[in-house]
């Protein structure tokens, strides 16, 4: 084996990555101005069915965000148009993770709401292209993926800040097989990367009167980017002496949210984006699983909303996919909701949510027949959202647990 060509031919590999990424932080040193939702007219809201159960979990999210939004669609303040394409047949066979014409679709939104969407991984019978998830977070500078997980009964009420644009997931399917035996991926953090997700964990604690933002890294053993990450943390916190600050590595901090007596000590999370990854999906089952789960992935210009959870093609194959919980996308739309200005809209949403899946639970979803179907979870639900005493309903189940 002649090594010195496989080395010749990873340096230079490593050399052009080098030079992407520090054009990457020229951008990222560019001032961009956040977009103002209140300045638009229409707001418009996508909407992508995804594949697998995303169509059918879509469908009946985009219903209740009609209902919810039915003032500003007839004033014409918000609009929405339905992107079709982004579907594992359509990218396999364009071999791209989001074909070109479907990005410019997506573009000219100002905010989506997205199903979840296939993807492939190696042996599959998919191209392995990668992520459309992560691709479109990256092209349109999604930088925070912010999951909140509430358990009110359980003294549970999180709100995690993930990166989303960095870290492990930076170079997508860019690693490289250096040798037949030696495989690398990329993991970036840059100061810029950092410092703009933690600030706006920051910057939400404060406004929300929060108590305390948690910095979760690996920083004493991946020591040059997550040692970064943690650093600038602690930097930015003292911009905030307010808020009191702590840090775990996310071992132990895996660990701690399974404690009853430490979890509920939690509030607000800063972590980078595969460590965010993972925490959330844990933090979630408390909830009910990650099919109760949304999730908002917010830059400064673009907005996507979706669920945390993947396409479940087992579901669709099965002939489940009526069964598959839309709360989890139908959290992602009182999100969105929220995103663009109307909080009280998106807490009767959430209210609604809370009393349907957590509380009175008339109808339960199993995800098969033997629990209620999608549509007649959100026929229940709609009907909740309608019911005048619905705060006083759902202050009255939080006081009781
Ligand atoms: C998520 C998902 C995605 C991720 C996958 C589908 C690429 O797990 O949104 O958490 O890892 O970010
Ligand atoms: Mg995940």
């Amino acid at each position: 084996m002649d090594y010195q060509a496989a080395i010749e031919k990873a340096k230079e590999y490593f050399g052009q990555i080098v030079e992407e990424q520090l054009r990457r932080v020229e951008e990222l040193k560019k001032p961009v101005e956040w977009i103002d939702y209140s300045q638009l007219k229409p707001i418009i809201i996508g909407i992508i069915g995804g594949d697998g159960i995303g169509p059918y979990i879509a469908a009946h999210a985009r219903r209740v965000l009609e209902f919810m939004l039915a003032e500003e669609l007839q004033s014409g303040k918000v609009e929405f148009r339905d992107i079709e394409g982004l579907t594992i047949e359509n990218r396999a066979a364009q071999n791209k993770s989001i074909p070109d014409d479907v990005l410019e679709e997506i573009k000219k939104c100002h905010v989506t709401l997205k199903g979840p969407t296939t993807t492939p991984r190696k042996g599959d019978p998919w191209p392995n292209i990668e992520s459309c998830n992560v691709s479109m977070r990256r092209y349109l500078d999604l930088f925070a993926n912010v999951r909140p997980v509430r358990v009110p009964k359980e003294g549970i009420d999180w709100v995690f800040f993930r990166e989303n644009t960095e870290g492990a997931y930076i170079m997508g399917s860019k690693g490289v097989n250096v040798t037949e035996d030696l495989a690398f991926d990329f993991k970036v953090i840059t100061s810029q990367g950092a410092e703009r997700i933690i600030r706006l964990a920051f910057d939400y604690a404060r406004k929300n009167k929060r108590r305390k933002v948690t910095i979760v890294t690996k920083a004493n053993v991946v020591k040059t980017t997550d040692g970064k990450f943690l650093e600038i943390g602690y930097e930015i916190a003292k911009e905030y002496p307010e808020i009191e600050v702590d840090d775990w590595y996310i071992d132990i901090m895996t660990a701690k949210l399974v404690d009853p007596k430490r979890r509920t000590q939690f509030d607000v999370f800063v972590l980078p984006n595969l460590y965010g990854d993972i925490l959330t999906d844990e933090a979630a089952e408390f909830q009910g699983g990650v099919g109760t789960a949304g999730s908002a992935n917010i830059g400064k210009r673009y907005a996507m909303f979706e669920a945390i959870h993947g396409s479940a093609p087992r579901m669709v194959r099965e002939g489940r996919a009526k069964f598959a919980d839309p709360s989890s996308m139908i959290r992602a739309a009182a999100l969105l909701i929220n995103h663009i200005g109307y909080p009280e809209k998106a807490k009767k949403l959430e209210m609604a949510l809370d009393i349907c899946g957590n509380y009175e639970r008339k109808l339960v979803i199993t995800g098969r027949d033997t629990g209620c179907t999608g549509e007649e979870f959100t026929e229940y639900l709609m009907e909740t959202i309608q019911d005048p005493k619905l705060e006083e309903r759902w202050k009255s189940y939080v006081e009781q647990s």
